[in-house]
């Protein structure tokens, strides 16, 4: 009997631990070592890992049907801000914002989102100074656990901002809330954004061009299930706003200085990029693009021909 007590009691501790343990992982202090560490499993593992360098010259030239994102634009109420010890999260969202269209095959709904800053991915080896992450879990599975564990199952929009002296007006709402959910204390505890808020005030624009490529989530369990959307559109943010981010403490009260994880063998996966045709630009605009070149390559052969 007390054999039995003592044994339920390890096997509780034991869980507790591979619980709480599998949340200590962290990223490394970029100031005092170049080695990434190691995260376990998958992360060490895996041949289809996120984030990777990106190009467009390495691209493979996609058209599909133009994306359909729904409800982006409503008024989200009370939305929950969260430190988790890694990012600063937004969820429990009221309105629900579906993404279908582009590659994706199914439909899909926006869980949450949360920022990396400095940005995850790079484009030819260029690093923005902040990644935001849209992540939507295939509407086929019930959660996104069940989702991480297939390949369609979680597709995320990963969008870049660029510095800028004009301030992204979405982040700006998140950094107004920032003194609640600072400290290390605060970590798990979610709190409600009171502000009026949108996803189009962080990503003003949705609906141009992409690279695509199948990868995986970017933080333990790294898991193998990723449709990524990666915008071609960059958005302004100011140096100072992501600033106020790296005074967020992670465990143990440390700062949360960045939250990047390093770039990953691209394994010679195809990264399609795309231009949706009926993409912001009017129509006339592109005519009038394509008769300058008309007249260039004119203005050439007549110059040749003399
Ligand atoms: C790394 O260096 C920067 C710049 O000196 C500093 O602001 C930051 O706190 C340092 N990060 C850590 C984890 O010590
Ligand atoms: C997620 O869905 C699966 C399959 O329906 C279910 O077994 C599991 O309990 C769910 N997990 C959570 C955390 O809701
Ligand atoms: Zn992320």
């Amino acid at each position: 009997m007390v054999n039995g007590n003592l044994l339920t009691s390890f096997a509780v501790i034991l869980l507790f631990q591979s619980v709480v343990g599998s949340d200590h992982w962290s990223y490394p202090d970029r100031n005092a070592t170049n080695v990434f560490p190691q995260w376990g499993g998958l992360c060490d593992t895996g041949n289809r890992q996120s984030p990777i360098d990106l190009s467009l010259s390495g691209a493979l030239k996609g058209n599909f049907p133009d994306f359909e994102f729904h409800n982006y634009d409503k008024t989200l109420t009370s939305p929950s801000l969260l430190n988790n010890g890694h990012t600063v999260k937004l969820s429990n969202f009221n309105v629900q914002m579906t993404l279908t269209g582009g590659p994706l095959t199914d439909k899909f709904i926006v869980e949450e989102v949360h920022l990396h800053w400095w940005s995850e991915h790079t484009i030819d080896k260029i690093r923005y100074p902040m990644e935001a992450h849209i992540v939507h879990r295939n509407t086929r599975y019930a959660n996104i656990t069940e989702a991480a564990s297939h390949k369609n199952g979680i597709a995320v929009v990963g969008v870049l901002f660029h510095a800028s002296n004009e301030a992204n007006k979405g982040i700006g709402k998140i950094i107004e809330n920032i003194e609640f959910i600072n400290s290390a204390d605060e970590i798990g505890k979610p709190v409600k954004i009171e502000q009026k808020l949108n996803l189009r005030e962080f990503f003003p624009k949705l609906s141009g061009g992409y690279l695509s490529y199948p990868g995986s989530l970017t933080t333990p369990s790294c898991a193998e299930a990723v449709t990524w959307i990666v915008l071609l559109d960059t958005f302004p943010v100011t140096l100072d706003q992501v600033n106020e981010f790296k005074g967020i403490e992670t465990y143990g009260g440390k700062k949360l200085t960045d939250n990047y994880r390093d770039v990953q063998k691209k394994n010679n996966r195809p990264v399609l990029v795309v231009h949706q045709e009926s993409s912001d630009a009017p129509a006339s605009l592109r005519a009038s693009t394509f008769s300058l070149i008309g007249s260039i390559v004119v203005l050439y052969i007549s110059k040749v021909l003399q």
